[in-house]
């Protein structure tokens, strides 16, 4: 038996990182899932490698043409939803005052539009079976822990994880006192091998911090208290516990998954 048989997924940013982690555990546990992404061709192939379970479907979140196509779809294809995943997520760096209204409102639109449109078009269809679950239809929304403390330089990347922290807050009280049965909850990792933490490492290196790419591994490592950085793995996991019935009880909250880099 798996935590998750019988339920179907959506999962947002699933080409590759930590949506596609999320997607195979979902398998793992029985569920269906549909994986989205903006990365047409990686989408395809890494839903291609999981198997009968999984499809791939185009979605840019922040179109909402890309989300009525993609509730459609998923209707369609696995007949209702209980789980949607708010994975996809772009970050940015760099002083506030070189950075450009097109590239703050790129960032906030990716992070925070799309979480918003994700849960005006799915809540309807994930309502519909919520019912079914002792657990009811179940949100996740991927925020970070820079959505709980700032980062120098991340100002657009920070704002929107903190919207996104909050939003979670809101609907969940919405859908809670509106006595529907959708829970929503945050998840908070710190920071995660994939191509976005690359990305950072790369950051470090060429603001100064750090004189190469391994120095400035070693700078990112020591932010976290457990030793390590994290590993797709680790926000797999807690996106499984929060999608399953195991968390029943569990709505508005925020998880946090960072090696211990907040508790201090
Ligand atoms: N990796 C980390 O250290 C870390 C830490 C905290 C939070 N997060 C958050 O976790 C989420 C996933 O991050 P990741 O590390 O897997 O990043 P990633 O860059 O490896 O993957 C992100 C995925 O999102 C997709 N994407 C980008 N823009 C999109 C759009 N407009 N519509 C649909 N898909 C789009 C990309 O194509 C990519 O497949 C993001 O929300 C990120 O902010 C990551």
């Amino acid at each position: 038996m798996g935590l998750l048989d019988g339920k179907i997924a959506l999962v947002t940013g699933a080409a590759r990182g930590l949506g596609a982690d999320i997607a195979k555990a979902y398998i793992e546990e029985g569920a269906e899932v549909l994986l989205t992404d903006v990365m047409e061709k990686e989408g395809a192939a890494t839903a291609l490698a999981l198997g009968n379970k999984a499809a791939f479907q185009k979605l840019d979140v922040t179109s909402e043409e890309d989300w009525i196509a993609a509730i459609a779809a998923v209707k369609e294809q696995f007949c209702g939803l209980d789980v949607l995943v708010n994975n996809a997520g772009i970050a940015s760096g760099g002083p506030l005052e070189e950075t450009t209204l097109e590239e703050w409102r790129q960032v906030t639109s990716v992070n925070m539009d799309g979480v918003f449109l994700g849960h005006k078009y799915a809540a309807p269809l994930i309502r519909e079976r919520a019912d079914k679950w002792e657990g009811g239809g179940s949100i996740i929304n991927m925020s970070s822990v820079a959505g709980l403390i700032g980062l120098a330089g991340a100002h657009a990347y920070c704002a929107s994880k903190g919207a996104v922290r909050l939003l979670t807050k809101s609907t969940a009280l919405e859908y809670g006192r509106n006595g529907d049965k959708i829970r929503v909850n945050s998840i908070h990792p710190a920071f995660i091998d994939t191509d976005m933490a690359g990305q950072m490492i790369e950051g470090i290196r060429d603001n100064g911090m750090a004189a190469n790419l391994e120095d400035a591994r070693t700078l990112l490592t020591s932010m976290h208290p457990i030793g390590r950085l994290g590993v797709p793995r680790d926000i797999a996991s807690a996106a499984t516990f929060l999608a399953s019935d195991e968390s029943a009880f569990m709505t508005g909250s925020e998880m946090v998954v960072d090696g211990g880099m907040v508790a201090g």
